[in-house]
């Protein structure tokens, strides 16, 4: 069985990259351009998600991960947080029928024991309502950290198999215990707003994720950025470790394959 590991074995690579991991960033300058207040540039990030959603149903992509509140956020004014908050509820209380009528599976990676109970209510009705839906895997992350996934998973690998941690341990071993084992690591990371940075993101999943930063804003974001973002993701040579000239070899072995089993079929 595959682990799904881009270091333990080299992953199938397809041009329409499976999972879409995206930091949504931007929002307060995208508002503040418009002498806005940074709230009115976050309910227009709420629409990007809208339109960014459907064109990832409409490529074929099978997981989107978005960034909405990191660990980190918490830091912010606390009115600034508080109306984030009170974003992610309304959000969640209009779309999840939306997104349950479009078979898209809701999942909210990310400590939610610090939100509201209300919050944490909606976010387990909208995962148990959506989650037999196969389309699209649309995971939010929510007072997500990279560091703290890491750790989480430790601890709870530590709980099943406490002997796991006298010895070496396997990535296979730590891998069931991280928040998004459900899903393929990332092909493509999106960074919008500039920055050329990981912030705290899934900083185990994205080993060999290949990386694209946009200046574009997160609410200007919308799905043509998405097909640029895509286009320069085909251009990569993901070699995993290995030389060019290996690649093209198992690219014409591959080929050869293919024409072998048109022939017999
Ligand atoms: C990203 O936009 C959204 C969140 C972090 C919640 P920002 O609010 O970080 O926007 P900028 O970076 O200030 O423009
Ligand atoms: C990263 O954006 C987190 C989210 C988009 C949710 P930030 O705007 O908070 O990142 P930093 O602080 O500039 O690195
Ligand atoms: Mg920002």
């Amino acid at each position: 069985m595959s682990t799904g590991s881009a270091t333990l074995e080299v992953p199938q690579v397809s041009d329409v990259p499976r999972h879409v991991a995206i930091i949504m960033d931007g929002n307060g300058r995208w508002a503040k351009r418009r002498h806005l207040p940074r709230i009115a540039g976050h309910k227009r990030g709420v629409e990007a998600v809208r339109a960014i959603v459907k064109a990832c149903v409409e490529r074929g992509i099978g997981f989107l991960t978005l960034f909405a509140f990191s660990s980190e956020n918490w830091r912010r004014p606390p009115e600034e947080v508080a109306l984030l908050m009170q974003l992610f509820d309304a959000a969640l209380s209009r779309e999840v029928a939306r997104l349950h009528r479009n078979g898209i599976r809701l999942k909210v990676v990310g400590d939610t024991a610090r939100f509201a109970p209300r919050l944490r209510e909606l976010i387990a009705e909208g995962e148990q309502r959506t989650a037999d839906n196969q389309r699209l895997t649309l995971t939010v992350a929510a007072n997500y950290g990279g560091r703290w996934d890491i750790l989480q998973a430790l601890a709870r690998l530590a709980r099943a198999q406490p002997e796991a941690l006298a010895g070496p341990i396997a990535e296979q071993q730590l891998a069931p215990y991280l928040c998004m084992s459900y899903a393929p690591e990332p092909d493509l990371f999106i960074r919008t707003g500039g920055e050329q940075r990981i912030s705290n993101f899934l900083i185990w999943q994205l080993a060999y994720t290949e990386l694209y930063f946009t200046e574009t804003l997160w609410p200007d974001f919308d799905a043509a950025a998405l097909d640029a973002a895509i286009a320069s993701y085909r251009q990569r040579e993901r070699r995993f470790g290995r030389t060019s000239e290996q690649l093209e070899e198992a690219q014409r072995a591959a080929a050869a394959d293919g024409r072998r089993s048109a022939a017999a079929g």
